[in-house]
């Protein structure tokens, strides 16, 4: 069938076969397929969707598109973690230093930013000299001798998903729930843990909009695990606000060393922990509640944040070289009252404005800008407190709105 075909049928709301599936996506990858013709499909897919059959066919296209990495030398249970994407999602971060510094071997590959959310490889790459790539062999030897790895999704695991992910995030087709499961799971499935640990996030900060959306994307990943093989966990958790203080990669970085330095006590903590709790659960074989405690106990002690600076020097990274930028503008409140709410989603914007996110596929990242939240949902506030400073890469940034208005105060 023809590209043009196979939109149509989809545009019409049919189910596609696996034929059509491998004809569009791999005719894409071999570069037969233009870029407008299938984001034209991809389109259609976000408008349309697709059957639990056809998800199923994608993960394994993307997937078979490139190696599965053997982690059978890895000692020790291997336990990965994945966010559906946020605003000032930093939580990959903190638990994978936490479980690791419990015995679990967390492998973890990650993704860039993708639409107004970060990534945890765009936040690692504002450490100097961090390397976000390692070698097959050195990844295994990191997860023997340090317990965790972060590295990008490497060329040889579902190359097919990072073209595609690299389109969608241009196009406007990134919050549809089969692209986004199929997207996730062809990742964790070829990067190789034995458990999965899933963090949905649901709410106007997060790509799904609603708790009926995360509940059916949590089904459709357990069910890919299932065909694999692999236990996977889902946590459904609330995005409405951006998550922690800071917004911006290196900003983010300082953020996740004041947590694990036990300096903080907020939701983002909370949350971390909980995620971290799962993973220690289901690594060690051992109830939610003597995880909680061991959990507690890293971070209280400083075993965790040993094990992030650990992970930092075996990936090459000068953390002291981090750099934020030297711009600042303080947004000034015109209203006193309580502020009731945050738009997690026009904050992840402004961070992309400010240049810490990617418009096209070419854009380059600069680490340094970003937002520091002075003022949080349940605060009090005066006329002339700063909500929040915005860290800039020149002098004199002027937004294009009234960014006052992202908070709401009664
Ligand atoms: N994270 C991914 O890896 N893929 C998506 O499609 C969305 C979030």
């Amino acid at each position: 069938m023809s590209m043009v075909d196979i939109i149509n049928k989809k545009r019409l709301g049919h189910e596609l076969s696996d034929q059509d599936l491998e004809e569009a996506f791999l005719g894409y990858y071999k570069g037969e397929i233009p870029d407008y013709q299938m984001s034209s499909l991809l389109m259609a897919i976000c408008l349309k969707g697709m059957t639990d059959e056809e998800v199923f066919s994608l993960t394994d296209i993307f997937i078979k598109s490139g190696d599965q990495l053997d982690l059978s030398k890895v000692e020790g249970v291997t336990v990965d973690k994945h966010s559906t994407g946020g605003v000032g999602d930093k939580t990959t971060l903190i638990i994978a230093s936490i479980a690791a510094s419990l015995g679990v071997k967390v492998p973890k590959m990650s993704g860039r930013g993708l639409g107004h959310t970060g990534g945890t490889i765009d936040k690692l790459e504002s450490i100097p000299g961090f390397r976000i790539s390692l070698t097959e062999e050195e990844f295994i030897h990191q997860l023997n001798t340090v317990g965790c790895a972060i590295t990008s999704q490497t060329a040889h695991l579902a190359p097919l998903d990072k073209k595609i992910y690299a389109l969608r995030d241009v196009t406007g087709t990134v919050e549809s729930i089969p692209l986004i499961a199929s997207s996730i799971m062809s990742k964790k499935i070829a990067s190789g843990a034995e458990k999965i640990v899933l963090d949905v996030k649901v709410g106007n900060g997060a790509l799904l909009k609603n708790q009926e959306e995360a509940i059916e994307i949590s089904r459709l990943m357990k069910k890919i695990g299932e065909r694999y093989n692999r236990e996977v966990d889902t946590m459904i958790t609330y995005m409405d606000i951006p998550l922690g203080t800071c917004i911006g990669n290196a900003l983010e970085i300082l953020e996740v060393m004041k947590i694990l330095s036990n300096e903080e006590n907020n939701y983002l903590v909370a949350l971390s922990k909980a995620l971290a709790a799962k993973m220690v659960q289901l690594g060690l074989g051992i109830t939610i509640e003597e995880a909680s405690a061991q959990v507690e106990e890293s971070v209280k002690s400083g075993k965790a944040y040993q094990k992030f600076l650990e992970m930092v020097e075996a990936q090459g990274g000068n953390i002291n070289g981090l750099r934020v930028s030297e711009y600042t503008k303080d947004i000034i409140s015109t209203k006193s009252g309580h502020i009731i709410g945050m738009d997690a989603y026009k904050f992840g914007k402004l961070s992309l404005d400010l240049g810490g996110g990617r418009k096209t596929k070419e854009d380059k990242i600069d680490s340094g800008v970003g937002i520091i939240l002075k003022k949080k949902i349940g605060d009090d506030v005066e006329v002339g407190d700063v909500l929040c400073t915005l860290y800039t890469k020149e002098e004199g940034y002027e937004a294009e709105e009234d960014i006052t208005n992202y908070y709401t105060i009664q």
